[in-house]
């Protein structure tokens, strides 16, 4: 990978104050793999926890709203992460799309807003099955990337910067076990990237581009070696060290 590589475990709505011990694990062991970039998202209520409870790792949120406070009861800010602590937070998983109708539009609201509070920002794009048995996987991916990537000069200003990642997650490969071809990965990545270029120009070579869908310690080193692939969002093995650390180190 010319880039350097970035592993995020994203711990969906899973977590106690318990399993701090596997991140704490996850943290001591990031010493040896210091040329990967590793992070966590652990749920709401653990974020200022795992914040304190690490050092070499990055902590992250798994949604944030487009205001930066304000009348939304339930919903958390992008200000408010970044003061507990949080380096970054993953946007527009499928998971809240399907369960929470968030559009591309909300998503690039988020993301803008996400980087004007100093944030990182992973984007997350990928097809349903029934959108890649049909021929339409690149196009779909294609236009989820196009609108839902932040915009203007302070975005472009961000990902120049290095703020900003897009997870390509096939919708049928999240928590299935069945993972994407590299070959199919390697020819969604490279339609990701051609977009990043389209809305960026030369600053669209800046964004990893991480692969999400049933990573495993088994599967890893086929999909990072893959061209475009920048690095792994990785839902359930991120869930312990045992589970997770192969995936670091299969990294680097
Ligand atoms: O955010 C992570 C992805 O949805 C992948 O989840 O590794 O459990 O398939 P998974």
């Amino acid at each position: 990978m010319a880039q350097r590589p970035y592993i995020v475990g994203n711990w969906k709505m899973n977590g106690s104050r318990a399993m701090l011990a596997e991140a704490r694990a996850i943290d001591r062991a990031a010493a040896r793999h210091p040329q990967v970039d590793i992070a966590l998202a652990p749920p709401f209520p653990l974020i200022g926890l795992l914040r304190e409870a690490v050092t070499g790792i990055g902590v992250g949120g798994q949604d944030c709203h487009t205001e930066a406070k304000g009348a939304h009861t339930g919903d958390v800010s992008a200000a408010m992460l970044a003061d507990i602590g949080a380096d970054f937070v993953i946007l527009g998983h499928s998971e809240r799309r399907r369960d929470h109708g968030e559009s591309n539009a909300l998503v690039r609201a988020k993301a803008d807003a996400a980087l004007a509070a100093g944030l990182g920002v992973i984007i997350c794009v990928g097809e349903t099955l029934e959108e890649r048995d049909a021929g339409h996987a690149e196009d779909v991916v294609a236009s989820q990337v196009d609108h839902s990537l932040p915009q203007g000069e302070a975005a472009l200003e961000a990902v120049a910067g290095g703020k900003l990642a897009v997870a390509y997650e096939p919708v049928w490969a999240i928590g299935t076990g069945r993972v994407a071809d590299v070959e199919d990965v390697i020819a969604m990545h490279a339609a990701v990237r051609a977009r990043l270029h389209a809305a960026y120009d030369e600053a669209g070579a800046r964004p990893r581009i991480l692969y999400g869908g049933s990573v495993n310690a088994g599967n890893a080193a086929a999909l990072l070696a893959a061209p475009e692939v920048g690095g792994a969002l990785v839902g359930g093995a991120s869930l312990t060290a045992d589970a997770f650390l192969p995936i670091v180190a299969a990294a680097g």
